[in-house]
């Protein structure tokens, strides 16, 4: 099972299935022991579980946590140091997209886009700094959204929840640099996941073809500029949104 290490350790929270999980792989293949998360240690995790042992050689720690109860989190990351010792990056990636016209959203829906998207993220990046800080260095990777960047009708609390993490990464870039810790963002196009299995064909089509690559990302195309931001090839790189969006314009 997962013991202390001397490889750099990394948390990817959501990383069950769709870009958590492509992130989980591109990390452990980058030689990182990846520590993965969804809120059930359920068949999806233990998925992706499998496939992390197979490139690592060993079976990953596995924690379950709603992000947005900090509670939880904490636990969390107690655990992950009674484990490893040690955190070096964090790629806070757990999210979920509800969309409807601004007047049809009930507070309910809105609480929750808010409460996983934003507060689960800064959760996250307060109990995780505080463990990267004892080092003191790390990365942490926040994904944001296209739609927290250029907005999109029918998303406005997605949008607000998304663009809350780019001032977020820039704020916690400037409070953490001094103890190393470097903190930058992705911001992903349309990505082909479960989170957006349901959208009409129509739409994704429409989506496509104002895509300036003209496709759909893969979950790889995000994990691989999060393995540039999480590694040392971005030594210098900190507060910065990537856009990973194949020039899409919303
Ligand atoms: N797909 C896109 O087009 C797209 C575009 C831009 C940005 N993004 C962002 O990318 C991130 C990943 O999205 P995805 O497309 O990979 O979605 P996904 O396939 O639905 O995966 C979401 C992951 O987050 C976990 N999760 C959801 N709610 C959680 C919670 N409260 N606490 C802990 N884990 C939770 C899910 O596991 P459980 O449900 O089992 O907990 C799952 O592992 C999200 O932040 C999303 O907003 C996606």
């Amino acid at each position: 099972m997962a013991e202390a290490t001397d490889r750099p350790v990394a948390l990817i929270t959501g990383s069950s299935r769709g870009i958590g999980r492509a992130c989980a792989l591109r990390l452990a293949r980058d030689g990182h022991r990846v520590v993965l998360s969804a809120r059930q240690d359920g068949p999806e995790l233990q998925d992706a579980a499998a496939a992390v042992a197979e490139l690592a050689g060993a079976p990953p720690l596995c924690l379950p946590m709603d992000v947005a109860d900090a509670t939880q989190v904490e636990a969390a990351i107690k655990q992950l140091f009674a484990t490893h010792r040690r955190l070096d990056v964090l790629v806070a990636n757990a999210g979920v997209m509800d969309q409807a016209p601004l007047g049809l959203m009930p507070a309910d829906r809105v609480e929750r886009l808010l409460s996983v998207n934003t507060a689960g993220a800064l959760h996250c990046l307060q109990l995780g700094s505080r463990l990267m800080a004892r080092r003191p260095q790390g990365s942490v990777v926040l994904v944001s959204s296209i739609v927290g960047l250029q907005g999109a009708a029918g998303a406005v609390a997605y949008a607000a929840a998304k663009s809350a993490l780019v001032g977020m990464t820039r704020a916690a870039a400037q409070e953490l640099g001094p103890r190393g810790i470097r903190v930058n963002a992705v911001a992903p196009g349309l990505v082909d996941t479960a989170m957006v299995a349901d959208l009409p064909v129509t739409q994704r089509d429409a989506l496509i073809a104002r895509t300036a690559l003209g496709r759909i990302a893969t979950p790889d195309d995000v994990a691989a500029v999060v393995g540039f931001l999480a590694g040392p090839d971005s030594a210098f790189v900190t507060g910065q949104v990537i856009g990973v969006d194949g020039g899409l314009r919303l």
